[in-house]
């Protein structure tokens, strides 16, 4: 049975991918951690712990972790996921609670106790994976795969232009992440788009399911569907931690991917957070881009249908 572990921003779109995971019988969910995000640490902390409560799934140990981004202060999401993280629709009554180790020690304890076969699924800012490379780096070694939900992918920010809002909020330790040697794959947002996101059919299902952990996770995201409407006009909910998820459960649902040379900017304001993302295929002539070996495996297309097809079918079983 795979090991993961789950490092968390909960906000609404994380939900739905624990709650995948949690009723996965692929997985076995060896901890879920916080970090700082979408929402302020004890938000995120509350957020999850609700998931867990609700997920009719399994009930993993929940650790804390981060309250802040390695050098910057931290930017929320808020204005997409509501105040609460999770709709503002008084979701949130937790009675579960939260481990006393903290979060970066929990992921070096259970990498160290089964080196090699624990993968990272990594839906928030990079703080608490970045922190336990630097503070132990042989153990962080013998971290099987890290997933992370991150970048602009092939397309354009979510938060800037350039950037997309999981390395925007901690640019300095998703470089930490990508430097690290540990295998990955990236989803980007530019794969989350589109026909991955939940339409109102989607949503008018899951909420007639009868199951409350389908219409939990309808609910919650009630902020994000407004900030959509208000936007663009348009009636969806992206799920970008979800179809992570969704790779993560079926790579079966990974059509093209591509081996690339991934590069954080940091050093700009302008461009800071932006993750350059080279497949080798430019006749790159100027230092930094030559002769640079891939550090990750980024996703290219999806298969939405499956995609949304099996993630039905965990959310109402
Ligand atoms: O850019 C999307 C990502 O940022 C998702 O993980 C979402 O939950 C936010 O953390
Ligand atoms: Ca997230």
């Amino acid at each position: 049975m795979r090991k993961i572990i789950i490092d968390t921003d909960c906000g609404s779109d994380d939900a739905v991918a624990i709650i995948m995971a949690l009723k996965s019988s692929e997985v076995n969910v060896e901890a879920i951690t916080t970090v700082c995000g979408n929402v302020p640490l004890n938000l995120a902390t509350l957020n999850a712990l609700m998931t867990i409560e609700v997920g009719n799934g399994q009930k993993p140990p929940l650790y804390v972790g981060s309250n802040k981004p390695l050098m910057c202060d931290l930017v929320t999401a808020v204005n997409v996921h509501g105040n609460d993280g999770m709709g503002d629709c008084d979701l949130i009554h937790p009675s579960l609670q939260p481990e006393e180790e903290h979060a970066v020690d929990a992921i070096l304890r259970i990498v160290s106790t089964y080196p090699y076969e624990v993968e990272l699924v990594a839906i928030g800012p990079a703080t608490n994976i970045a922190l336990a490379i630097m503070k132990d780096p042989i153990t962080m070694k013998k971290v099987k795969h890290i997933y992370t939900m991150g970048t602009s992918g092939f397309g354009r920010g979510n938060t800037t232009p350039v950037a997309e809002f999981n390395v925007y909020v901690d640019a300095e330790a998703y470089s930490v992440m990508l430097n690290s040697n540990i295998p990955m794959t990236i989803i980007g947002f530019d794969v989350c788009l589109g026909d991955a996101a939940l339409n109102k059919e989607d949503m008018e299902m899951l909420m007639a399911s009868g199951k409350k952990e389908a219409e939990f996770s309808v609910k919650c995201n009630k902020a994000l569907l407004d900030y959509n409407l208000n936007r663009c006009g348009e009636y969806i909910i992206d799920l970008p931690d979800a179809v992570a998820m969704g790779v993560v459960l079926w790579d079966s649902i990974v059509l093209e991917s591509l081996n690339c040379y991934c590069y954080v900017c940091t050093k700009e304001a302008a461009t800071y957070g932006q993750v350059i993302i080279d497949d080798g295929s430019f006749p790159a002539v100027s230092n930094g881009f030559t002769n640079n070996k891939p550090n990750a495996l980024v996703c290219k297309t999806l298969d939405n249908k499956t995609f949304k097809r099996k993630m039905f079918e965990l959310l109402i079983k």
